[in-house]
């Protein structure tokens, strides 16, 4: 095993592949496909029913075996090994990354400090199940008796990613006599939206919050509790039978006034953006059941085990995240569009965003010294059709070179008319679009003005990956999210860096905090921020009709 103690690009794996970039910088994917017929066949890779073409990126088979022997000295093997037996790979929080525990079958064991945790898991998830069918099948009832109806669950960043995304997905397959709202966002819009038709009586929330103490959760669980009390006569008991919380911090909860009997659990060494299938995934199996929740954890072990085993040039996540390393730092791509085409996963790209960007939106390696190459693209996107109207524009004809990954379908949710076919037609035409362009040849054959020619050319050799899933379904979906997970990890692995701590967004809270009460305060505050922070603050004091100092 190396020991990564040099740097990155001073690594001979690495100045192999940037001598290989020079010369593939200029070769065209029209050449590529021209002189080898089985390119389309050949870079492509099967596993748990997915199918990933990977034959359009700017790519040979040379730089496959390139960027799996960087990995390989890199280490990559064992750091997978690392997460999957505990190690504490979350160095600046010395913390265990286990969250292939959520889904690992109660056959199987893994021993963290002498204990195996995959009981525990087991014991929330049957917990949550047996919750679940109560509410479900209305045996669970609200402070007045009457059955559950409306599901509201307040979160924010992993806690409401994951759930709202999983919740769209999966729509089709969920209960559709309960109805789901999400809160997240500290502007009361967002709560008094979720909430303005709802019956108390009818409602249960979920405070879903690993910490129990971000600013944004509590207090709209604060607003939940007050709007709940408000309609049933302020009768504080009414709180049991409309709370429970998701978290790792019992005595938080109950402080808050959450009997901890309706709490239900899960552990430091989940990540908040990887805890979607934990206990923060109570609203999706509320609406799914307990069945085919585990027919999700199912999809996601599957991935996970592929991802353990698999040699890294059939191993779908770890190419995935090569390919995002070759872009990212040899041809300086800035993000990356990942666009699905399938309406139902319209949150995925948003649920992505924290995934990828709090993952590896980092700055200084492993042991604090600062990066020599750059690190986590920027993800984004929409689900097509949509996008190709909006956005694709600019990622055919625009000066960018943004990858693209395509996701599709081979059988609809709801088969209507001839809607799949076009979809599917749609994403097959747009890769192909990206990758072959249209020359000035072809334009000029078309008839067209001289002077409309440049504008009518599409250079094309712009890359994407297609993945290709028989159907959207849960056990679909979990092997979705952990290919991303794992894409990540790999691509955090090569860059040496922790993709699992977030110290990144604490100073905005710090500073949030030392606003809030002068924004808040009667008496005019005095400020020391610097004189445009302290204008802006005097300014919405004003608004507010709050005094300023003069
Ligand atoms: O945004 C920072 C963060 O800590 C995320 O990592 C996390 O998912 C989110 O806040 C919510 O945290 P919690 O579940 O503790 O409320």
């Amino acid at each position: 095993m190396s020991v990564q103690l040099e740097s990155l690009t001073s690594r001979s794996s690495w100045q192999d592949l940037a001598q290989h970039y020079d010369g593939m910088r200029d070769i065209q994917l029209r050449d590529l496909f021209a002189k080898d017929a089985d390119r389309g066949t050949r870079l492509t890779a099967e596993a748990c029913g997915i199918f990933l073409d990977f034959s359009k990126n700017r790519i040979t088979d040379e730089t496959l075996q390139l960027l799996v022997a960087l990995a390989e000295d890199i280490g990559l093997r064992d750091k997978i090994e690392d997460m999957f037996t505990g190690k504490r790979i979350n160095v600046t929080e010395d913390r265990s990354v286990l969250h292939i525990a959520l889904r690992t079958p109660k056959t199987e064991s893994i021993v963290v400090d002498g204990e195996d945790i995959v009981p525990q898991v087991h014991a929330v998830l049957d917990r949550m199940a047996t919750f679940c069918n109560q509410v479900r099948d209305g045996l669970w009832r609200g402070h007045t008796g009457k059955r559950i109806r409306n599901v509201v669950n307040i979160g924010i960043g992993g806690s409401d990613l994951g759930p709202v995304m999983a919740y769209e997905a999966l729509r089709s397959y969920s209960e559709r006599d309960l109805t789901f709202r999400f809160v997240s966002n500290v502007d009361g819009t967002d709560f008094v939206e979720a909430t303005h038709d709802l019956n108390a009586e009818e409602t249960l929330f979920i405070v879903a919050s690993k910490t129990f103490s971000t600013l944004e959760t509590m207090t709209n669980a604060g607003s939940a509790r007050n709007w709940l009390l408000s309609q049933l006569g302020d009768d504080k008991t009414a709180v049991a039978k409309h709370f429970v919380a998701v978290s790792t911090h019992a005595n938080r909860v109950s402080e808050f006034g959450i009997d901890t009997n309706n709490m239900f659990e899960f552990w430091d060494w989940v990540g908040g953006r990887y805890s979607m299938d934990s206990a923060i995934g109570l609203s999706t199996m509320l609406a799914i059941g307990p069945d085919r929740f585990g027919e999700m954890l199912a999809g996601f072990h599957e991935i996970d085990s592929h991802f353990r085993t698999a040699p890294f040039d059939r191993n779908l996540p770890a190419i995935l995240g090569l390919l995002t390393v070759w872009y990212t730092n040899f041809f300086n791509a800035q993000s990356i569009a990942v666009l699905p085409y399938e309406q139902y996963l319209k949150r995925f790209p948003a649920y992505l965003q924290q995934l990828t960007m709090e993952s590896n939106g980092k700055q200084v390696t492993l042991e604090g010294h600062p990066v020599d190459t750059d690190t986590g693209p920027i993800y984004w996107g929409e689900p097509g059709t949509n996008g190709q109207h909006s956005f694709y524009q600019l990622i055919h004809q625009g000066t960018h070179l943004i990858p693209c990954d395509f996701i599709a379908f081979g059988k609809p949710v709801h088969a209507i008319g001839r809607h799949h076919d076009m979809l599917a037609s749609n994403v097959f035409a747009q890769a192909e679009a990206l990758a072959f362009g249209k020359t000035t040849e072809e334009v000029e054959a078309e008839g067209t003005e001289d002077w409309l020619v440049p504008h009518r050319v599409f250079n094309g050799n712009r890359p994407s990956n297609t993945l290709l899933a028989e159907q959207l379904n849960p056990s679909t979906l979990g092997k979705l999210i952990a290919l991303y997970e794992h894409s990540v990890y790999t691509q955090g692995v090569i860059w040496n860096i922790d993709s699992f701590d977030q110290w990144g967004v604490e100073l905005g809270k710090v500073l949030a905090n030392r606003i809030i009460p002068e924004l808040e305060s009667q008496d005019p505050p005095p400020l020391d921020h610097d004189s445009s922070t302290n204008n802006l603050i005097n300014k919405y004091r004003s608004m507010r009709g709050r005094s300023v100092q003069g």
